[in-house]
């Protein structure tokens, strides 16, 4: 599937020479799946654990390897025929230049400038940001050597990841093996959210739905996926903002570069979105969370003695409440957006909590719909704005709800 932050996104993929050769092929074909136009450069090693030809057949691009070879100028403007100096060319056009597998003779070169193959020279002459995926026998990571190289890389601004710890090639199980192309493309997608439109902004969002304890096995819970929220926490993070995610139990998995802090209870919620709102810009409360919860939960389990069970319930902290009155005080988010779920009179609830708890925005989701709300991909909102304006939207995914709720956000700042 096309991915909006990778689509037309020019990346260079730098192959050298070690036994994960082989994965950079998945992860030149995933990226190309994404929308990506992707340049693959091997080292002359690297062709002799695969070849141009597989990554070419994955890219559908030219692979490079001679840096002496002249290649086809595509530059606008370029006329038929006239040709191009491949490090160059390739440097010049690149967004983001990735390295995977990274082996610690390809590191040596780079933490020095060394620029004697077409993959070091196109790195010298590339103004993009590097991705480094490192592989290679423990002992050759752990030298002094390796670490050396890796912290002048790193005190240049060049991002690593891995290498994970797992079998090797050797035959033995240690540290050195090339993070896998989904890490890696988790990896890269953050670098290239780092100048995105939400840069410098740091937000807090609530996902899932809370479990109030009745005894030690037992909750009220709700119908909550958590996927609109955790729809909003992956937006935000791939436009640039520092993102906190506090979440309620959901089934999702946990998201790349963002700092996920998971709670069970309403009241835990409270703690953790007041906790996380020290100097956020915006806090968008997508948590479906319980306003009653058992007074007394039992310290055993309840075991069924009688034939009527009476629950006595309470109700929780409002945690908007809560923040309207630090807003009115002087601190909290410059903008708090809510959410609305709603079986009946979808707006008019809508328009009493947007006042009640002095949002800017609420999120008003009619979840009596089959296509909407709970537990489904898609979602059809309404916005509610706290001037009066009322901004209907069509049925859309809850990536690209999110999207828009975050374009919103950004004209409230
Ligand atoms: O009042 P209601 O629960 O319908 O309001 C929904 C909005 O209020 C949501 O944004 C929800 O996350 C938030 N909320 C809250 N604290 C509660 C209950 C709901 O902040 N105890």
């Amino acid at each position: 599937m096309e991915d909006r932050l990778l689509k037309d996104k020019r990346i260079l993929l730098g192959v050298t020479g070690g036994v994960a050769a082989y994965k950079a092929v998945v992860l030149a074909s995933r990226l190309t799946q994404a929308g990506a136009i992707v340049d693959v450069v091997l080292t002359e090693a690297a062709t002799r654990f695969v070849t141009p030809l597989s990554f070419e057949s994955v890219t559908r691009r030219r692979a490079y390897v001679d840096m002496f070879e002249l290649g086809d100028n595509d530059r606008p403007g370029a006329r038929p025929g006239d040709v191009s100096i491949p490090h160059l060319a390739l440097a010049r056009g690149a967004d983001l230049v990735i390295i995977a597998p990274a082996t610690a003779n390809t590191l040596a070169k780079l933490a020095h400038g060394v620029a004697d193959n077409l993959l070091t020279a196109a790195v010298l002459a590339a103004p993009a940001p590097l991705l480094i995926a490192p592989a290679m026998e423990s002992h050759m990571w752990e030298h002094p050597a390796t670490q050396a190289n890796l912290a002048m890389l790193q005190a240049r601004g060049v991002t690593q990841i891995g290498p994970a710890t797992g079998h090797l090639a050797s035959g033995a199980t240690g540290v050195g093996r090339m993070s896998e192309p989904e890490e890696i493309i988790a990896a890269a997608r953050l670098v290239l959210a780092r100048h995105g439109d939400m840069a410098g902004r740091s937000v807090v969002v609530s996902a899932g739905g809370t479990r109030e304890a009745i005894d030690p096995v037992r909750f009220i819970g709700n119908r909550s996926s958590g996927k609109m929220g955790y729809a909003l926490a992956h937006a935000a993070r791939d436009r640039g903002a520092q993102v906190v995610l506090v979440a309620a139990p959901t089934a999702l998995p946990e998201p790349y570069g963002v700092r996920l802090v998971r709670v069970e209870s309403a009241s835990q919620m409270r703690d953790a979105v007041l906790a996380a709102l020290e100097g956020a810009d915006a806090l968008v409360m997508a948590a479906a969370v319980a306003d009653y919860r058992p007074l007394q939960p039992s310290e055993q389990k309840i075991k069924k003695a009688h034939e009527h069970l009476t629950l006595e319930l309470t109700r929780t902290p409002d945690i908007l409440e809560e923040v309207a009155a630090l807003r009115a005080a002087g601190r909290g988010p410059r903008v708090v957006v809510g959410f609305a779920a709603e079986t009946s009179d979808l707006l008019a609830n809508a328009q009493v909590k947007l006042q009640q708890k002095r949002l800017d925005l609420i999120v008003a989701n009619d979840v009596s719909v089959p296509d909407s709300g709970f537990a489904v991909d898609t979602n059809r909102v309404t916005l509610l704005y706290a001037d009066g304006t009322i901004e209907p939207l069509p049925l859309m995914y809850k990536e690209e709800v999110a999207h828009i709720i975050w374009d919103r956000v950004q004209r409230l700042w």
